[in-house]
């Protein structure tokens, strides 16, 4: 029983997964009885009567909102269980969440091997700050090259890192494969899994070390909040929440942290949407001529989509990049000619988002040559309507490109 007299809820890793979005990280209040946990914006916590054995670096008591308070420890609960995590820690931003692995993972002389196709923060990260501010070397890999991410392995490997599936090209991660490659050569692995959040994918489950998510995108998913999580076994997020969180101090809002354990609720059901709805606008773009190319795991046409058949049998995410044939300016023409897709960065939201990105910038020499050619968009679709999407795109094709 709780301390309401009532029963106590179901164990929510028992459940299953639109069960567990609604019910997992969602105790009563003890004070006051509420169905939902209140939004608490104290800074500080009434401490012992001796508090002089509690160290301040830790999270384990709830004293100051930087150590991690009531709704901060809400949504980590909800998202280790999400996840099938031991536990999970909470951030500012997605960028806070990587920052936060590879600063408590990472020292000097450290090696990591990172996908050489990922989000642009981790890429400069990777080629530009950490080795120059810390003297952390890494090897950019073609990550779906088993090979080549064994031979960029070293002695002195510590991290291997990716995403599930790469913003923006879209390439799809064996999860397992490198879980092995990374343990085999004593490596943690580590998965930016913001494309693909549970249900669709558990990293976790296949091996990975640690997941990273920008919450800021599906598990909040209205578009209104930012924040950032990292997921995994009790030592390592212990050691993250300490030296990351507490330390240098990317602390997430109470409120923030609130918002994003309401959006989260209705995950499963939102990404049942996003998926269904993105593999029709996949195939309409594919099927037209006007366009150049369009790269969707779901679509029969991209490079790898036996692999995502097999790792992400629940839906190739809802993100695609493609590209309308002709240049820089044809492009934005389209994108200008949208009315219901709006153009901005961002992606994971309730309303579809689409951003052009062009053939400039270093990230781009990895990437396949039609990318290099067209430069791309990248489309997030949201929870409209499938056909009012589809007839946006085929209305922006016909006012580009005048029969
Ligand atoms: C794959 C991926 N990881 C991390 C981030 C960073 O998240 P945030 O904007 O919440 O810092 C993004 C943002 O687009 C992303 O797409």
């Amino acid at each position: 029983m709780t301390d309401t007299g009532r029963p106590d809820k179901h164990e929510p890793r028992s459940l299953k997964p639109l069960s567990r979005a609604v019910h997992a990280g969602n105790a009563i209040d003890p004070g006051t009885g509420a169905l939902r946990t209140p939004i608490v914006m104290a800074n500080s916590y009434a401490l012992p009567e001796d508090p002089s054995s509690i160290s301040w670096s830790s999270s384990e008591h709830t004293i100051y909102t930087r150590n991690g308070a009531v709704n901060q420890k809400a949504l980590q609960s909800k998202l280790a269980l999400l996840e099938g995590g031991e536990d999970a820690v909470v951030l500012a931003s997605g960028v806070a969440a990587l920052h936060a692995v590879f600063f408590t993972l990472l020292k000097s002389g450290d090696h990591v091997v990172v996908a050489d196709q990922t989000y642009e923060a981790t890429f400069r990260l990777f080629t530009e700050l950490l080795p120059e501010k810390y003297g952390i070397e890494a090897t950019l890999v073609d990550t779906s090259d088993l090979d080549a991410v064994r031979a960029a392995l070293r002695p002195n490997t510590a991290l291997l890192h990716t995403e599930t599936i790469a913003n923006p090209t879209t390439r799809v991660a064996d999860i397992r494969a490198l879980a092995d490659i990374a343990h085999d050569a004593g490596a943690v692995l580590s998965v930016d899994s913001t494309f693909t959040p549970p249900p669709i994918s558990t990293p976790l489950a296949q091996g990975a070390d640690l997941v990273v998510h920008s919450l800021t995108k599906y598990i909040n998913g209205h578009g209104d909040a930012m924040g950032g999580a990292v997921i995994g076994s009790s030592e390592l997020i212990t050691r993250i929440k300490a030296d990351a969180m507490v330390d240098v101090g990317g602390v997430i809002s109470p409120f923030n942290a609130w918002l994003i354990t309401r959006g989260s609720v209705t995950l499963p059901l939102r990404l049942r949407q996003h998926v269904t709805s993105a593999q029709r606008v996949a195939e309409f773009l594919d099927s037209d001529p006007r366009v150049a190319f369009v790269y969707y795991p779901g679509l029969v046409s991209h490079p790898q989509h036996a692999l995502a058949q097999r790792v992400l049998p629940n839906g190739a995410g809802a993100v695609m990049s493609f590209a309308v044939t002709g240049d820089s300016d044809t492009q934005n023409r389209f994108v200008a000619a949208l009315r219901v897709i709006t153009s901005a960065v961002s992606l994971g939201h309730d309303e579809s988002l689409i951003v052009h990105v062009g053939t400039e910038g270093p990230r781009v020499a990895h990437y396949a040559d039609e990318f290099k050619r067209f430069g791309h968009l990248r489309l997030s679709i949201g929870l409209e309507d499938a056909d009012d999407l589809v007839e946006d795109l085929r209305a922006a094709l016909d006012a580009t490109f005048p029969a």
